[in-house]
């Protein structure tokens, strides 16, 4: 299989590391793309060094920057594992267009659920399939992932390729890949139950946590912030079953033991903070606002979180235009409110 793995951050390095070595096959490749020239120069220089228990591991994986002759020419790609966040995801899924074919997969390893029809809406080829990982991957410096939590990530189509054998035999292959690498992995038929699980508990801890400027574990330290995780998440739930999401387990006490089994975590919202990038807001609890309006459910905690995180965010320079909108809404909101 030709694999492509797209952002070489945390997760991106993971995957590439621990396929490279199992697809030696001459039809097979690995490759890695990053956006970024000069950091794709160093980690063909310095390759991907993989750390677990203390054990590094560098491997020689080909990191390139588009337009490529490498990908350009020759059979299309097999493979498209999209390992970047969601506020980049449309302008990466454009520069890759060229590399789909009807055939290809194309993963998708965001949080949150606005990304699953992307694919649909800006008329790309190939076959979307969607992950959710619980790997635990810190990059600790470019092209640097330590394997700090083993996970498993699971694997499914929406609903229209399920019937498709072709896909569906090239999704196991992927998955048999990932195996021999040492993954956990499985294919599920209803990967929207996963991604919901998992939005349910990115919506309620970290916008909270970067809000707060606090570790997972302190947000439960603060009645204030456990009573706001709740109704966060109370009200996606809501959204979820009114959009007929099946739930198996009650999401606020898996976001509680979320927290305490990753006390001393940074989420990656806070990250974001306090590295002033835009966070994934929107992606979170913006499309359960989005959703609710859409089925009729009222959201206002979580309008209220995506309007502190705008604010906050506007506050970075680069981001103005961004907070205007966001207000807008906030204050149609409050009217309706008041009304
Ligand atoms: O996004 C994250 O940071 C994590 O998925 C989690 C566990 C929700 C918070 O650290």
């Amino acid at each position: 299989m030709r694999i492509v793995i797209v952002g070489p951050g945390a997760l991106g390095c993971l995957f590439a590391s621990l396929l490279f070595p199992v697809q030696q096959k001459a039809s097979d490749g690995v490759w890695l793309l990053d956006h970024n020239q000069q950091r794709s120069e160093l980690l063909n220089r310095q390759g991907i060094v993989y750390e677990i228990d203390g054990v590094q591991r560098q491997t020689m994986i080909p990191v390139l920057t588009l337009p490529s002759p490498l990908l350009t020419t020759g059979r299309p790609v097999d493979v498209i594992l999209f390992c970047v966040k969601s506020t980049v995801l449309a302008d990466c899924l454009q520069s890759c267009r060229h590399l789909l074919s009807p055939q290809t997969l194309v993963v998708f390893l965001q949080n949150g659920i606005g990304h699953l029809d992307m694919q649909e809406r800006m008329q790309l080829d190939g076959s979307p399939v969607f992950a959710s990982s619980s790997e635990g991957a810190t990059l600790l410096a470019p092209g640097c992932v330590c394997h700090a939590g083993r996970g498993r990530s699971i694997f499914g189509f929406l609903d229209a390729q399920i019937k498709q054998p072709g896909l569906q035999l090239q999704l196991e292959k992927l998955l048999e890949a990932l195996q021999m690498a040492g993954l956990e992995v499985a294919l599920s038929t209803e990967i929207r139950t996963y991604l919901w699980a998992k939005l349910f508990i990115n919506a309620g801890i970290n916008p909270l946590t970067a809000l707060y400027n606090r570790t997972n574990g302190q947000l439960l330290t603060s009645c204030a912030a456990r009573g706001r995780m709740k109704n966060i998440i109370r009200e996606a739930e809501a959204v979820a079953r009114a959009g007929g999401i099946p739930i198996r387990i009650d999401p606020v006490q898996a976001a509680l033991s979320v927290c305490k089994r990753t006390a001393t975590n940074i989420s990656s919202m806070l990250q974001d903070r306090r590295q002033q990038r835009l966070s994934e807001i929107d992606a979170i609890n913006g499309v359960i606002v989005r959703e609710g309006k859409r089925l009729g459910i009222a959201t206002p905690a979580n309008e209220e979180i995506v309007w502190q995180i705008k604010e906050m965010e506007g506050k970075y320079e680069q981001n103005v235009a961004r907070i205007t909108v966001g207000r807008e809404a906030h204050e149609q909101h409050q009217g309706h409110d008041e009304n």
